[in-house]
């Protein structure tokens, strides 16, 4: 009888990461590497990115820094050359790069009328066409080779608009609404080879949210961080790995039949009412 094939493996693909050196990504280049892939590290902090690839070899992997904005085309065209040069293609962008602006987001002092309209465009720039010039650029790669695979990082409050996080949700429900309409059109117009999906992480205590979620002296929860958790059946905040096996399924052939959705991974939050 001849082995199972293992349809998650991913040895030897070559994937594009950008936000990389973060706290979430640089958790998925390192599981990326561990299983065989060859990884590009893109991110605009180069100190990190190189830290992340020192660990990625040091574990026995294979990556390359490469620092670029993703929201300059010319950066992110020369990442892209020099990924390629390396590397010979790009099987997979994962658009990690992302976050928020707390001038951004209401509070108890500020009013949605106040909010500085440089840092609601700051906010949607990163996180949206910061995920579609990358896409543009190595989605263009793909299509020429009439293969290829993107994922996309959208987030819970692109389903369910979170109170006073007001431009960094409708920018992530631009990221999901992004998804769809991309894996689409590189099917009809360019190959059906080419897959296009999101993850929607829940509630991950990262540096960016840690003092939302919990006190800074005390280390307990904040009365949003309690709420967060009453609604999240699993009971308990995202950890980085727990992201990792739908990256693994998404870029892998488990998941050949899909494009064009966006996966909570969330502990149940998004299924809960409240009730
Ligand atoms: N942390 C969470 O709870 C959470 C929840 C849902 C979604 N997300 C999303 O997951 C992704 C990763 O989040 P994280 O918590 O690891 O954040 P992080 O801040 O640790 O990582 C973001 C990385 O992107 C890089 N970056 C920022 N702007 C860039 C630019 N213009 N060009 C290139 N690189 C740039 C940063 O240097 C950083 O390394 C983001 O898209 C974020 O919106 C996070």
């Amino acid at each position: 009888m001849t082995e199972p094939r293992d349809m998650f493996d991913i040895t030897g693909k070559t994937i594009a990461i950008t936000g990389g050196a973060g706290v979430l990504c640089a958790a998925m280049a390192r599981e990326l590497a561990r299983r065989g892939a060859k990884i590009c590290v893109i991110d605009y902090d180069a100190l990190r990115a190189n830290q992340v690839v020192q660990a990625i070899e040091a574990e026995g992997g294979f990556a390359i820094p490469v620092q670029a904005n993703v929201l300059d085309v010319n950066e992110i065209n020369e990442a892209f050359n020099c990924a390629v040069q390396t590397l010979g293609h790009i099987d997979v962008l994962v658009n990690g790069a992302g976050g928020n602006k707390k001038e951004a987001t209401c509070n108890l002092e500020t009013t949605f009328f106040q909010l500085s309209p440089d840092a609601v465009r700051w906010v949607f720039d990163l996180n949206c066409m910061g995920t579609i010039l990358p896409s543009q650029v190595f989605g263009r790669h793909m299509a020429e080779r009439g293969q290829g695979n993107i994922v996309n990082i959208s987030s819970m409050t692109a389903f369910r608009p979170l109170t006073n996080v007001t431009a960094y949700g409708a920018a992530k429900a631009a990221v999901s609404n992004f998804t769809q309409w991309l894996s689409t059109y590189m099917c009809q117009r360019h190959s059906k080879d080419i897959r296009v999906n999101a993850i929607a992480p829940g509630f991950f205590l990262t540096e960016q949210n840690r003092f939302l979620l919990t006190d800074q002296k005390t280390g307990e929860l904040t009365p949003r961080g309690s709420t967060i958790l009453s609604h999240t059946p699993m009971g308990r905040f995202g950890q980085p790995d727990d992201l990792l096996g739908t990256l693994v399924y998404l870029i892998s052939d488990a998941s050949k039949f899909l494009t064009g959705v966006v996966i909570p991974v969330d502990g149940g939050f998004n299924a809960y009412s409240g009730v």
